[in-house]
């Protein structure tokens, strides 16, 4: 019985060694090996009659069955390996594709120093529990100017400085000239408390130089809650221009006017460059400062203008320019060279 089946075995190995060497495509290659290894395959069968051998038998033919079915699995992966291999060597063989060529290039993308510059802002602001508001760039004047007590006879309604649009519907439609506009807007429809940041392009009629273009980006805050206050102000810008320019950020806060805002401020920041010790500094011109943005208390008439009642409510806005604050932290001295789209400029960031 042992020696019959060992002669089986040795009859398999032999076979179907044979058959796997010489074996030329995969499905004949699959065939073989279920007619082996299947369910009902030869070698299969063989290993399921060892069960009725006798003990010392099993200990024999055991090892022996088990060594072969291992050797014929391996000679199935090689083979198979070996086939599928070829197979795409006579289909590479067919194209002429030359996979020795180098790949082509192209150019990553990145942001611009202004996304940066804006992202980074508006993040600061969003952990300060700022959510994101909008307003048109084509705007009407009562959100640009009336609703917020900016007189008719108000400088900034300048055609000087205003992009006005004539048309047929209204008396007239002006390119916004800041993003104040969204104050009125979000009052308007919303009720206190309100805590807004309004990022956006906004125009005025200036000529370019190195610090002024007539389409630029501000970010409007507004907060509005009972018993807000200058300090609250106070305390959140500080706590922003620390995020944006470190820890030891100083600020300062002088006293300005805006039609929209009582009283009114002006923020500078401490220079970050010679920190107020260099006279001959080329960024603060030698005065440890650096102008960065508009701020104050709402008007009571804005708010009234808004629907809210200004006897119970209070809130700060301010607004900043985003290319002014990039300049500064990015120490970039010509604000051209965000528009100008000169490569050499642009990747530094
Ligand atoms: N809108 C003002 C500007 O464009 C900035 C500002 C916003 C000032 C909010 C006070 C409050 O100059």
């Amino acid at each position: 019985m042992t020696k019959e089946l060992k002669n089986k075995l040795n009859d398999l190995d032999k076979d179907y060694s044979a058959k796997i060497q010489s074996c030329v495509d995969l499905t004949a290659l699959q065939d073989l090996q279920v007619s082996a290894l299947g369910r009902k395959g030869e070698l299969t069968e063989l290993l399921k009659s060892l069960k009725d051998l006798s003990l010392e038998e099993k200990k024999i033919l055991g090892p022996l069955s088990n060594d072969l079915k291992n050797k014929l699995n391996t000679a199935f992966e090689n083979k198979r390996s070996e086939l599928e291999a070829a197979q795409i060597n006579a289909e590479l063989a067919k194209t002429d594709i030359d996979l020795t060529l180098p790949a082509y290039t192209f150019d990553k993308g990145r942001r611009h120093p202004l996304a940066i510059a804006q992202k980074r802002m508006t993040d600061i602001l969003a952990k300060l529990g700022f959510v994101w508001a909008q307003g048109p760039l084509i705007e009407d004047e009562e959100h640009n100017f009336d609703a917020l007590n900016i007189p008719k006879n108000h400088p900034a309604r300048d055609v000087q400085d205003t992009f006005f649009i004539k048309n047929t519907f209204k008396d007239c439609f002006v390119l916004r000239t800041h993003t104040s506009g969204v104050q009125v807007r979000t009052m308007k429809k919303q009720k206190p408390p309100i805590r807004i940041m309004a990022p956006g392009r906004v125009f005025r009629k200036d000529a370019i130089d190195a610090t002024h273009s007539p389409v630029f980006n501000q970010i409007e805050g507004l907060y509005i809650d009972k018993n807000i206050s200058l300090a609250d102000l106070k305390k959140d810008l500080t706590v922003f221009m620390q995020g944006l320019f470190g820890k030891n950020a100083q600020v300062r806060f002088r006293p300005s006017f805006f039609p929209f805002t009582e009283p009114s401020v002006e923020v500078d920041v401490k220079c970050v460059f010679c920190e107020g010790k260099d006279p001959a500094c080329s960024v603060c011109k030698g005065t440890g400062w650096k102008e960065m943005l508009g701020a104050g208390i709402v008007h009571p008439n804005v708010l009234k203008n808004c629907g809210i009642d200004p006897e119970v409510y209070s809130g700060y806005a301010f607004g900043m320019g985003v290319e002014r604050l990039a300049m500064f932290s990015l120490n970039i001295k010509d604000i051209r060279a965000f528009y100008e789209n000169d490569m050499r400029i642009l990747e530094q960031f």
